[in-house]
C-alpha cells in the first residue's frame, strides 16, 4: 500500500511517499527558511504564497523520486490542522484537487500525531525498528510541547500527559537564538554552538523540575537569560557564546528529558520516543537514551530527517487512518488547533 502525504502547515512545503512499513520512497522538503529569516520568525501572508507556488511542484517531485504516478498511490493523505490556517489551506485543496481528478480517498492528518509517528518512518534498511507496544512520547517542537501516552497509531489512542504552560522548546529555542543574534531557527544553531561549551556557565532555572506535575515551561528560562544579557551583553568571544548556548540548552534539554522518563515510569510503559523539530538535538538525544537506560526503558529515536516538518510523517500517519477505515469528505477543513484532547490550558496548567 502506497500513500501520498501533503505538509504545508508552516514553513516547510513537503510532498512524500511511504508505504505499509514505513518505508519512505521518496520525502521531498521545499524550506521557506531563508524567506522569513529576514523578518526573525514566519509571516503568515509570505507563507501561504510560497507554499502556493511550491506545492504543485513539490509533489510532482516526490512522484517522480519514488518512480510513481498519481494513479499508483492508494490514498492521498494531508495536514488539515494544527498550524497556519492561511498555509494548511493551499494543501487541503491541492490534496482535495488530486483525490478529485484521480478518484483516489482523501484521508485528513493532524500534524501532531505526524510528529507522534515519525519515529516509524524507515529511512534505510539501518533504522531501528519502531516501538511496538504502548509508549510514551515527548513532542517539542516549534509550536507545542507535550508528553503523551501512545497506545496506537490514531489520534484516539493519544492520551496527553503533560504539556507546556507557556512557550513551546522550540519558540524558546528560536526567541534565545534571536536574543544572542544568532539569526533564526535557533535550534539548530544554538545546537552546534553548544559543542564544546560548559553548561554549567550561567546558572539558570529549570522549571518545574523535580515537581509532581508533567507540565513543562521554559519562558522563565529565557527571561532568566535575557536579564543575564542585559547585565553582561552578548557574549563576544566564541567560547563564551558557546558557555551560554550550552548553559540554556542543559536546562531545556535536562527537564524535557527528565519529564518525559518521569511520565514513562508512573505510567508503566517499557518504552519512550520523541518527535519534532527539538528531537533532533543532540544533547536532547543523549540525555533521553542515557536516563531511558538508567531506567530500563528502551528509547527509539527518530531520524533527524524525520524531526523537523515532513511530508513523510503525514503519509504514514494517513496510512494509519485509511488502514483503519477512516476518510474524509470534500467539506475537509482546515483549522488552527489540534484536534488532540488537550488535559493542559496554556498559562493555566492541568484541567480537573
Ligand atoms: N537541533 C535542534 N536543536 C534544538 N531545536 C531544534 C533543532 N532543530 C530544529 N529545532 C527547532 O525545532 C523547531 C521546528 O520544529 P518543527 O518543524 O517540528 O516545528 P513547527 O512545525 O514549526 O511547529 P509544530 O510542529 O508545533 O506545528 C524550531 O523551533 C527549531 O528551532
Ligand atoms: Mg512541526
Amino acid at each position: 500500500m502506497l500513500v501520498l502525504g501533503i505538509e504545508t502547515s508552516c514553513d516547510e512545503t513537503g510532498a512524500a511517499v511511504v508505504d505499509d512499513a514505513g518505508r519512505v520512497l521518496s520525502d521531498v522538503v521545499q524550506s521557506q527558511v531563508e524567506l522569513h529569516a529576514t523578518y526573525g520568525g514566519i509571516i503568515p501572508e509570505l507563507a501561504s504564497r510560497d507554499h502556493l507556488r511550491n506545492a504543485g511542484p513539490v509533489v510532482k517531485e516526490a512522484l517522480a523520486k519514488a518512480g510513481l504516478s498519481l494513479r499508483d498511490v492508494d490514498a492521498i493523505a494531508v495536514t488539515h490542522r494544527p498550524g497556519l490556517v492561511g498555509a494548511l489551506l493551499v494543501g487541503v485543496q491541492l490534496a482535495k484537487g488530486l483525490a478529485w481528478a484521480e478518484g483516489k480517498p482523501l484521508v485528513g492528518v493532524d500534524h501532531l500525531v505526524g510528529h507522534l509517528l515519525a519515529v516509524n518512518l524507515r529511512r534505510s534498511d539501518a533504522t531501528p525498528p519502531a516501538p511496538a507496544g504502548p509508549h510514551v512520547a515527548l513532542l517539542a517542537s516549534g509550536g507545542h510541547t507535550a508528553t503523551y501516552r501512545v497506545d496506537g497509531p490514531l489520534a484516539r489512542h493519544v492520551t496527553e500527559l503533560g504539556a507546556t504552560r507557556d512557550d513551546a522548546a522550540g519558540e524558546a529555542f528560536d526567541k534565545v537564538g534571536k536574543l544572542l543574534g544568532l539569526g533564526y531557527p535557533g535550534g539548530p544553531v544554538i545546537d552546534r554552538l553548544a559543542t564544546g561549551g560548559d553548561p554549567g556557565a550561567v546558572k539558570l532555572p529549570r522549571p518545574m523540575s523535580g515537581r509532581a506535575s508533567r507540565d513543562f515551561s521554559f519562558s522563565g528560562i529565557k527571561t532568566h537569560l535575557a536579564a543575564w544579557v542585559r547585565e553582561h551583553g552578548v557574549p563576544q568571544g566564541e567560547q563564551a557564546m558557546k558557555d551560554v548556548c550550552a548553559s540554556f540548552q542543559a536546562a531545556v534539554t535536562s527537564v524535557l528529558a527528565e519529564k518525559l522518563i518521569e511520565a514513562a515510569k508512573a505510567e508503566g510503559v517499557g518504552a519512550v520516543t520523541i518527535g519534532g523539530g527539538v528531537a533532533a538535538n543532540r544533547e536532547l538525544r543523549r540525555r533521553v537514551t542515557e536516563g531511558a537506560a538508567q531506567h530500563g526503558l528502551t528509547a527509539t529515536l527518530p531520524e533527524l530527517a524525520s524531526c523537523t516538518d515532513n511530508a513523510a510523517m503525514i503519509a504514514y500517519a494517513g496510512l494509519q487512518r485509511f488502514v483503519a477505515g477512516e476518510r474524509d469528505g470534500w467539506d475537509l477543513v482546515a483549522a488552527s488547533r489540534t484536534a488532540l484532547p488537550r488535559s493542559t490550558r496554556k498559562g493555566r496548567g492541568h484541567r480537573d
